[in-house]
């Protein structure tokens, strides 16, 4: 499992869940993978929520830096989402897996421990390293300690990481980067 996806150290994913009610989320999460996978969910968060209601997360490997930024900071929208065999996937997931979870409880950062269930390979599109991509995603981790911290120290880090977006990225990572500046502005 680890060799098929790539998992290594830490590796960002959008998890998606589902509410009690039906109603699908995402966000991105980083797995874990130490022999075993997990991931640190905050308590405050959705996919928490939802973890704890369904025991369930899907792990999409996506390389749309636009649906980092989206999941991050807003909603995604449902058309982005499809149903398979009751669990939530991205549409443009290259492969997902879904994971059977249990919860090591804290109050305000629960280890997930992640158990493979089901998995798919739909894509195997070659994606060169590019520093943009990368950029696009440090900047979208500031962002989100930002609107918790306020630390101003995070804006600074995300004009780093938007002008190596402006050298290195491509269309979508430049998008990507001025709707998170939006948010930002926004906030
Ligand atoms: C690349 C990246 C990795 C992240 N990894 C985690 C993580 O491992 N655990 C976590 O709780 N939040 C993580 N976050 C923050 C959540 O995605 C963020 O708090 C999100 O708004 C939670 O959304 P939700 O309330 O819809 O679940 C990460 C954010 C980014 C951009």
């Amino acid at each position: 499992m680890m060799k098929e996806f790539g998992f290594r150290g830490i590796s960002e994913v959008i998890a998606t869940t589902i509410s009690k009610s039906g109603e699908p989320n995402a966000a991105p999460i980083g797995i874990i993978s130490d022999g075993n996978l997990s991931a640190r969910v905050y308590t405050n968060t959705q996919t928490y929520a939802n973890i704890k209601a369904t025991k369930k997360m899907v792990a999409n490997i996506v390389d749309d830096p636009m649906l980092f930024v989206l999941s991050a900071l807003m909603k995604l929208s449902l058309d982005e989402f499809r149903m398979d065999d009751g669990n939530p996937v991205l549409k443009a997931a290259k492969a997902w897996i879904v994971f059977e979870c249990s919860i090591v409880d804290d109050p305000k950062c629960a280890t997930v421990i992640l158990l493979p269930l089901r998995k798919k390979i739909l894509k195997r599109s070659i994606q060169p390293v590019n520093r943009g991509f990368n950029a696009v995603i440090e900047a979208t981790i500031y962002a989100t300690r930002y609107l918790v911290m306020k630390d101003p120290k995070y804006l600074g880090w995300i004009e780093h990481c938007e002008d190596i977006v402006i050298k290195c990225g491509g269309e979508r990572e430049k998008e990507a980067i001025l709707k998170l500046k939006e948010f930002l502005g926004g906030k």
